[in-house]
């Protein structure tokens, strides 16, 4: 639905850094007006690069709600797209369950928070389309990421709900399911606290921390994805699954699903935990 002047509004969670931002900056650049929220935009400030931000912890109910109350008083929303986003690395063992908790709570737990305030607004003026970053991470696991990977596993089961019980609604949903990027910002991916030199781990983790800082490092261009979501989002139907990767992970994601439990590990081992860069 466009406004007075024909513009279309989107609402983007975690746009300070990163995919978030790309995205944000794309749609901008396609002529929607986007209100970005991301904690570290502790006040209202309407920036001269056209996008409005907003103070937004995806952790605090009270804080989406005022989100959304203040975007909504600006434009309703006829996309929103969930960036929030952070990644604890660590073994499953030495992950404490505070980090697990803090894990699920921004990246699973934030969707649910904002998609509680979003659906009756969406509802109500007749339908819209709803973005949730999820990962090639929410199809398969990957050593020492696995509070990350089961949130974004709960994402991907969360949103086969959601589209089913909202699609009669006219509310589209669309899981995007990214590669390696180089966008992430070093600090949103803490090591657990306990992961130390005593570890079992240390070394696999030594090694597979490397080869994940490497993937990401030279990853593909965040600003490519960016506008790719922004020509989804400008189509009357999206898909519900997007997987923007590169071959290599298109492949990764293949054998996970058609070549068995025991080949897949072999595989991943051999990439993680023994690999070299
Ligand atoms: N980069 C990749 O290669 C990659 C691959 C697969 C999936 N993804 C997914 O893409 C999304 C973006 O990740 P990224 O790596 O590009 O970005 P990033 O640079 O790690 O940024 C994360 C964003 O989330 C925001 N955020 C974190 N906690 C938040 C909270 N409690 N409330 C509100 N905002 C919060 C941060 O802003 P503030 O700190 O200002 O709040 C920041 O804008 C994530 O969902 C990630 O899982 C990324």
């Amino acid at each position: 639905m466009r406004d007075m002047k024909g513009q279309k509004t989107a609402w983007v969670t975690g746009a300070s850094s990163g995919l978030g931002l790309h995205t944000a900056m794309a749609l901008r650049d396609d002529g929607w007006q986007v209100i970005a929220g991301a904690r570290s935009f502790s006040r209202e400030e309407s920036n001269q690069d056209g996008i409005i931000r907003l103070g937004l912890d995806v952790t605090s109910e009270e804080s989406v709600r005022e989100f959304c109350r203040k975007a909504a008083e600006i434009a309703l929303p006829d996309a929103v797209v969930q960036c929030a986003g952070l990644l604890v690395l660590g073994s499953c063992e030495e992950t404490a369950t505070e980090e697990f908790r803090r894990v699920i709570d921004t990246n699973y737990l934030g969707m649910v928070r904002m998609n509680r305030e979003v659906l009756p607004l969406m509802r109500k003026r007749g339908g819209g389309k709803i973005v949730l970053f999820s990962s090639i991470n929410g199809l398969m696991g990957i050593p020492f990421q696995s509070a990350y990977t089961a949130s974004k596993h709960a994402i991907e089961g969360y949103a086969e709900c959601l589209m089913l019980e909202t699609a009669p609604f006219g509310i589209q949903v669309m899981l995007v399911e990214p590669g390696d990027h180089r966008s992430g910002s070093e600090k949103y991916r803490p090591h657990a606290a306990a992961m130390s030199d005593g570890s079992p781990y240390t070394e696999a983790y030594a090694s597979a921390t490397a080869q994940i800082h490497y993937d990401e490092t030279n990853g593909s261009d965040p600003d490519q994805l960016g506008r790719k979501i922004a020509k989804l989002l400008d189509r009357k139907r999206i898909p519900f699954r997007k997987r923007i990767a590169s071959t290599d992970q298109h492949l990764a994601v293949y054998i996970h699903r058609f070549l068995g439990a025991r080949i897949n590990a072999a595989v991943l081992r051999r990439y993680y935990i023994r690999g070299k860069k």
